[in-house]
């Protein structure tokens, strides 16, 4: 807005003008977008940098510039309570591993904000701090690729506003709080890439059957049956793989179900693999290395060609002929080798 104005007025005011008045004309937007923070937002930003030791990432926090024009800080001007200057809604601390120690407890501090991100920081240490059940507003809580470690905290069911939990690629450990699945509006939990053991809470079978989040838990080391309950809700996405699950999941399937991905690879899962049918706007079905018995049922060659990249059942302990069909063609050998003895084109004919 700065250029635009002066470059439209700049030829009938610069001659006219004192140099004293044109310095004031210069400075103004400067005064205004000084006004636009709110002071308390401010300051719990500024214990934030001073928390992460001054680090250079928050070079351009200075108590001479507004809050909102620093790097990394979002401001919503329309936001209630913005009488005393604009609120803080997002906070994005990204790539930088100069950046150590753990999360400063005054992202408490920041009632407005809806986005938290603190993203690729490899000296990010420590658990999450309990201060953050205060913040209201909160949508995204992104702390993926960092070192965090501890508990999982199961005070994340205290902010009811989220509706995205990304906390892959830490080293976070223990068991998943069954207290998340009352969350109402959550759409995603990635937890993926850490070290989780124990087992999936049953309570993560009762979201919304046809709205439950997507649900991404792969490389921990996750263990014991599938509750049940999990084959009610029709999973967008749900990936488990690279655990050490057991059991059935055939229940997670349904030719009716909306499910578009489902990765159990790398498991050890055992169920009949014939009880099963596949949703038919299936995207990806990766059962590989597991236990799996039975053979692959005629259904699959009616589930929609249209995105169906993945689909994989090798190294498993099947068994029969591959079915032949539109589906099945479009699968090369490393979809079905290492089975029991299944057979049938890709594979060789059947005896
Ligand atoms: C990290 O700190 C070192 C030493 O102070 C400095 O040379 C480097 O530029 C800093 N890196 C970033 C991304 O700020
Ligand atoms: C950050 O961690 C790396 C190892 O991941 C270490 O080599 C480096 O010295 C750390 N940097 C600081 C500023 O602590
Ligand atoms: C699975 O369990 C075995 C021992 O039962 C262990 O050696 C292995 O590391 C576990 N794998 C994972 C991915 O947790
Ligand atoms: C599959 O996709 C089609 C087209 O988007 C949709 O009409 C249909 O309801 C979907 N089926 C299921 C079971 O979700
Ligand atoms: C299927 O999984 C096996 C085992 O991980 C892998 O070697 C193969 O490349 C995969 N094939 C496809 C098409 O995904």
């Amino acid at each position: 807005m700065k250029p635009m104005i002066l470059s439209k007025n700049r030829a009938a005011n610069m001659a006219s003008m004192t140099s004293h008045s044109f310095l004031i004309l210069l400075l103004l937007p400067l005064l205004i977008t000084a006004d636009k923070c709110n002071k308390d937002d401010k300051r719990a930003l500024i214990s934030i940098k001073s928390a992460f030791n001054n680090a250079y990432h928050f070079a351009s926090w200075t108590s001479t510039s507004a809050c909102c024009d620093w790097y990394g800080v979002e401001c919503d001007p329309g936001v209630p309570g913005n009488s005393d200057g604009s609120r803080v809604t997002g906070l994005y601390v990204i790539t930088d591993s100069n950046v150590t120690g753990p999360i400063p407890p005054a992202v408490g501090d920041l009632p407005f904000l809806t986005s938290l991100r603190f993203h690729k920081l490899p000296n990010l240490t420590g658990n999450i701090p309990s201060s953050i059940t205060r913040l209201t507003r909160l949508s995204i809580l992104l702390l993926s690729w960092n070192s965090l470690s501890g508990p999982i905290p199961s005070f994340l069911s205290q902010i009811p506003s989220l509706t995205d939990i990304d906390l892959s690629f830490n080293k976070f450990s223990g068991s998943i709080p069954p207290e998340l699945a009352k969350l109402p509006s959550i759409q995603q939990f990635d937890f993926s890439r850490n070290r989780l053991t124990g087992s999936i809470p049953a309570e993560f079978g009762n979201f919304p059957k046809s709205s439950p989040p997507n649900l991404f838990l792969s490389h921990n080391s996750l263990s014991g049956d599938l509750p049940v309950s999990l084959g009610v809700p029709e999973w967008g996405r749900i990936d488990l793989s690279r655990n050490n699950l057991t059991g059935d999941a055939s229940f997670l399937f349904g030719a009716g179900k909306s499910t578009r991905t489902i990765d159990l690879s790398r498991n050890e899962f055992a169920f009949d693999l014939s009880r099963v049918t596949f949703p038919v706007n299936s995207t990806v079905v990766d059962l590989n290395h597991n236990k799996l018995t039975g053979s692959i049922p005629a259904q699959i060659n009616q589930v929609d060609p249209t995105y169906f990249p993945v689909f994989n059942v090798s190294y498993n302990r099947l068994c029969g002929e591959i079915p032949a069909g539109p589906i099945t063609a479009m699968f090369g050998v490393d979809s079905y080798f290492h089975n029991k003895c299944l057979c049938g084109s890709p594979l060789p004919p059947c005896k």
